[in-house]
């Protein structure tokens, strides 16, 4: 039998290849940037299997100019990328990687909280910019994390990891949305109505994935409520939050500073009225961009992906609906 055809959008990091290669025939976008549309739809009409990272758009279009397809891995934890339904409704798989970049993306929601209340880049620009001339017991003046409240908003595996880093700073903590109680209780993490936890935290970190219902979750009423001092992070999505509203928040002063690894669009314009503000910090979408874990996150969408190919089911499915009422044609 001749082996089944996959194409991989990026090259991706660690051992991934090799291993897809011992029973694959793999086709590779090279280069460092995402696999142009055209070249995407020209192979997804030939290829069973697609290895895909998040700037990959794989929408009804794309499925429909995909005949062979029996797998989707993404490698990334996100889907939002992907038509989920229309996948599902023919019967194709979809792989992520949950868990394995948990910690990585909390430390950058924690790293970003940190840098935000100490305005780190501010000072960096400072120092480059040849400001230091002395020691100043006004300038660059942040806010204390010890202390804080903070305001979780979704309390899954990301989320709860944030909440276990808190702790260690000593930080009241409130969480909206799904989420573990148990956990919850544990961590002393509290359950709080939205506006509620807008109100009162002086950091707000979103950990929700992008959907119809958490699209533009946060907006003009929604920073309207929040402190003149809070600063907002979010590690999740861009499209969590409204752009337009929040420049205004942070250029009116109705919020203190916003730190962002992930905007909308991606990436950012240089030309974004964001850029201009010195209380709003912005990187570049790199949540779990350590050696380790972008090595484990490959790899485990490289195991989604061989797994579908056999007809086993995936490891990490999305869409697990798939393997019901499909007369086990899948086993
Ligand atoms: C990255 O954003 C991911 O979803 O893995
Ligand atoms: C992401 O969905 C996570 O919480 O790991």
């Amino acid at each position: 039998m001749s082996k089944p055809t996959v194409f991989v959008s990026r090259v991706p990091p660690g051992s991934a290849l090799e291993k897809l290669r011992t029973e694959c025939e793999v086709r590779l976008w090279e280069q460092d940037s995402p696999t142009p549309r055209e070249v995407l739809l020209a192979e997804l009409a030939q290829c069973d299997g697609i290895f895909a990272m998040l700037t990959e758009r794989l929408d009804a279009e794309a499925l429909e100019a995909a005949p062979r397809l029996r797998v989707i891995s993404n490698m990334a934890v996100g889907y939002d990328n992907i038509d989920i339904p229309a996948a599902t409704a023919r019967g194709i798989p979809v792989g992520h990687t949950p868990g394995v970049l948990t910690e990585t993306t909390a430390d950058l929601a924690f790293a970003l909280m940190l840098a935000a209340a100490r305005r780190l880049p501010e000072g960096e620009r400072y120092v480059r910019g040849g400001q230091w001339k002395t020691w100043s017991p006004t300038v660059l003046l942040g806010q204390d994390i010890y202390g804080a409240t903070l305001g979780i908003i979704g309390f899954g595996r990301i989320g709860q990891a944030v909440a276990r880093r808190a702790q260690g700073f000593n930080i009241k903590q409130f969480y909206y949305g799904g989420g573990n109680i148990q956990v919850a209780r544990e961590l002393n993490v509290h359950p709080c109505k939205l506006d509620d936890l807008l109100r009162d935290s002086d950091f707000v970190s979103l950990h929700v994935p992008l959907s119809e219902k958490t699209h533009h979750l946060i907006g003009a009423r929604e920073l309207a409520l929040m402190k003149p001092t809070s600063i907002l992070i979010n590690t999740a999505r861009g499209g969590v939050v409204d752009p337009k509203a929040l420049y205004e928040a942070l250029a009116n002063g109705q919020i203190g500073a916003a730190a962002l690894d992930v905007t909308e669009p991606e990436p950012i314009s240089p030309d974004d009225p964001l850029l201009t503000l010195d209380n709003c910090l912005i990187v570049p979408h790199i949540g779990s961009a350590t050696v380790a874990t972008r090595a484990r996150m490959a790899d485990m969408a490289a195991d989604n992906l061989l797994a579908g190919l056999r007809g086993e089911r995936l490891p990490h499915c999305v869409n697990p609906a798939v393997y019901e009422g499909h007369g086990g044609s899948l086993t």
